[in-house]
């Protein structure tokens, strides 16, 4: 096994707890089209793109929505996503995740976020990571999202590594599957950590700073 000189981070669900803001932006949209929606469809939306989530969800509506439709749609909830993040400060970066980014970097690590959102730069403001990562590879620089490596690709391009010397931290299975597919390390959090395809689980983020020396 090559040496781990990098971690690459997932956003929603791993740094920040925006993915019960998506579910929830989700959700009203959903109960206004009258389309059965709940936290077990939710959990095939992490980590897939935004106009690919709609089309999961739609998968229980009564009738074809068009493509104009869908852009209003996902548009719409974007925009009571963006309301939910605007209550979101410094506050909202909690202390384990805090330690572990400044623990990896006091030991030397590259640190990045690999994001299939769009949103990601403004969060990363938000909860005053701004200016924290080596690098970002986010929505807005990818043409396939997860399970597609390309994101964490991109992440491992920017700090000079190849795929072997990362490690990638996911909550969503579609996380995992891109890890697997790139070539990385993959430690998974939440329903992640069950994945079969998760090289390491985790029970707390904590637990990276113990794994890696
Ligand atoms: C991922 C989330 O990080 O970003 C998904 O896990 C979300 O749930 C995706 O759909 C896209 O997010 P955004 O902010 O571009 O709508
Ligand atoms: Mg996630």
């Amino acid at each position: 096994m090559a040496a781990i000189k990098g971690v690459i981070f997932d956003l929603d669900g791993v740094i920040c707890f925006t993915d019960n803001f998506h579910y929830r932006a989700w959700k009203a949209i959903a109960d206004r089209e009258h389309i059965y929606f709940d936290e077990k469809i939710n959990n095939r939306l992490r980590g897939v793109s935004r106009m690919e989530s709609l089309d999961i969800i739609l998968e229980k509506a009564e009738r074809i929505y068009s493509g104009e439709e869908k852009e209003r749609l996902a548009e719409e909830k974007n925009e009571i996503y963006k309301g939910l993040l605007s209550e979101m400060s410094r506050e909202d970066l909690s202390s384990a995740v805090k330690s572990t980014l400044y623990g990896l970097r006091g030991k030397g690590y590259l640190l990045a976020v690999g994001s299939s959102s769009k949103n990601t730069k403004q969060i990363l403001e938000r909860i005053g990571l701004g200016d924290f990562f080596d690098a970002v590879s986010d929505g807005t620089n990818i043409a396939r999202s997860k399970p597609d490596p390309e994101v964490f690709i991109k992440a491992a391009q920017m700090l000079g590594l190849e795929p072997e010397e990362c490690v990638v931290v996911e909550d969503a299975e579609a996380g995992i599957r891109a890890a697997h597919d790139g070539g990385f390390v993959s430690a998974g959090i939440g329903e992640a950590a069950r994945s079969p395809l998760t090289d390491h689980p985790l029970g707390t983020i904590r637990e990276l700073m113990e794994w890696l020396l």
